[in-house]
């Protein structure tokens, strides 16, 4: 957790004043254990927040201006809340930006200026939600200083939402969701579709999550995700002469598909689809495992979704693929897999208390000696979604 002492300093360096009025607030990063690439079709997700993400000190102003800075970046900038459009040299800035231009479009109106200031601790690109922390954090800091209520499900949607229309990156909702929603110790079992959702308490005993970052920059807006984005919606297209109702691939069960996998013409558009729908009910069966305490299984099944993503969905590319390929040799490892879009990134593993040294330092140098690439780890603890400090 961020020290909130050096932030205030930080703060009242920038923008001057006093601490009268200051407020804190944190939103998460968060990691998928299972289910990936299944929230834009409708499927089960199974993510968890992590301990750390993105503080945001956050001050009223007299007048009507946003004042944005972080500790991360040297951009900084004001902008006028009746002026808010997204401007590409605004780089980092768009995010905020949007969550105020989506609460405005809401009926949510911000009645007076703010000053902020940003302090992320998720790795910039590393596929752990920096994005959706910073959007979700605002959207509830603004929401709860400005008098409205605040639904984390309604705050997942809009930052989702501005994230789609405002910054165009045509990500799911799962990101947004885990890191309104999360709740310490807990994962979350998420039916993308209806939003339904169930928090299941991680027990993995003497078991520890360890993310390895291969410091691979992953990027989102990349045409690789919106590619099999579209080519989900044109396996719909094929399977709706047996389906005729049929709208996402999330609404199929494996024999379903199974059964007329053949309507779908191209073998990779086919392969796709086998994905999704496979890895919808493994996010089912995991989630069994873990509540009859059975982590040799949930292992299995993170397995089996690297597999999956790298030979069906081919997201993963030579850098997750070495890592998770190290991770696996390490004694006392029960499953590793990619975590997030893909292409670059994180991996998550279930490694044994004990081995968590020796996974940390024989991954790293087995990762450098295939990659060239200098690995960073964090033992990871699940911690809650987007709250007030101060
Ligand atoms: C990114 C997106 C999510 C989801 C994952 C893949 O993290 O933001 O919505 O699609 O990729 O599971």
């Amino acid at each position: 957790m961020a020290n909130i002492e050096q932030l205030t300093e930080r703060f009242l360096q920038q923008f001057g004043g006093t601490t009268d009025g200051l407020h804190v607030f944190h939103a998460p990063g968060r990691v998928n254990l299972i289910g990936e690439h299944t929230d834009y079709n409708g499927g089960y997700v199974f993510p968890a927040a992590l301990t750390f993400g993105t503080t945001l000190l956050i001050r009223e102003r007299n007048d009507n201006k946003l004042s944005l800075a972080s500790t991360n970046f040297e951009l900084k900038g004001e902008v006028e809340l009746d002026e808010i459009v997204y401007k590409e040299a605004d780089d980092w800035m768009n995010y905020p930006k949007g969550i105020v231009h989506e609460l405005q479009e809401r009926g949510y109106a911000v009645p007076a200026g703010f000053d902020l200031l940003y302090h992320g601790e998720i790795p910039n690109g590393s596929g752990l939600s920096s994005s959706a922390s910073i959007e979700v954090v605002t959207a509830y800091a603004l929401l709860t200083l400005s008098g409205h209520p605040t639904d984390t499900v309604e705050i997942a949607l809009m930052a989702q939402h501005s994230e789609n229309e405002f910054n165009g990156v045509k990500c799911g909702i799962m990101d947004q969701f885990a890191v309104a929603n999360g709740k310490k110790d807990h994962a979350i079992m998420l039916m993308c579709d209806t939003l339904a959702y169930e928090l299941v308490p991680f027990n993995s005993g003497s078991y520890k999550l360890v993310i390895g970052n291969t410091n691979k920059r992953r990027g989102l807006v990349d045409s690789k995700y919106n590619e099999r984005r579209s080519q989900c919606e044109q396996a719909v297209k094929e399977l709706q002469p047996a389906f005729p109702e049929l709208t996402l691939l999330g609404q199929l069960t494996v024999e379903q598909f199974e059964a007329n996998a053949h309507l779908i013409s191209d073998e990779i558009v086919r392969n796709r689809a086998q994905h999704v729908v496979e890895e919808i009910d493994r996010v089912v069966r995991s989630v069994e495992a873990l509540k009859s305490d059975d982590l040799t299984a949930f292992g299995q099944y993170m397995n089996e979704s690297h597999d999956s993503l790298r030979d069906l969905y081919e997201v993963t590319g030579d850098e997750l693929d070495a890592m998770v390929d190290a991770a696996r040799q390490v004694p006392g490892v029960l499953g590793s897999r990619m975590t997030g879009a893909g292409f670059g990134g994180c991996t998550v593993s279930l490694v044994h208390e004990d081995s968590v040294e020796t996974f940390i330092a024989q991954v790293g140098e087995r990762y450098q000696a295939a990659t060239g690439l200098e690995a960073s780890f964090y033992v990871c603890t699940i911690g809650n979604g987007v709250e007030q400090l101060r």
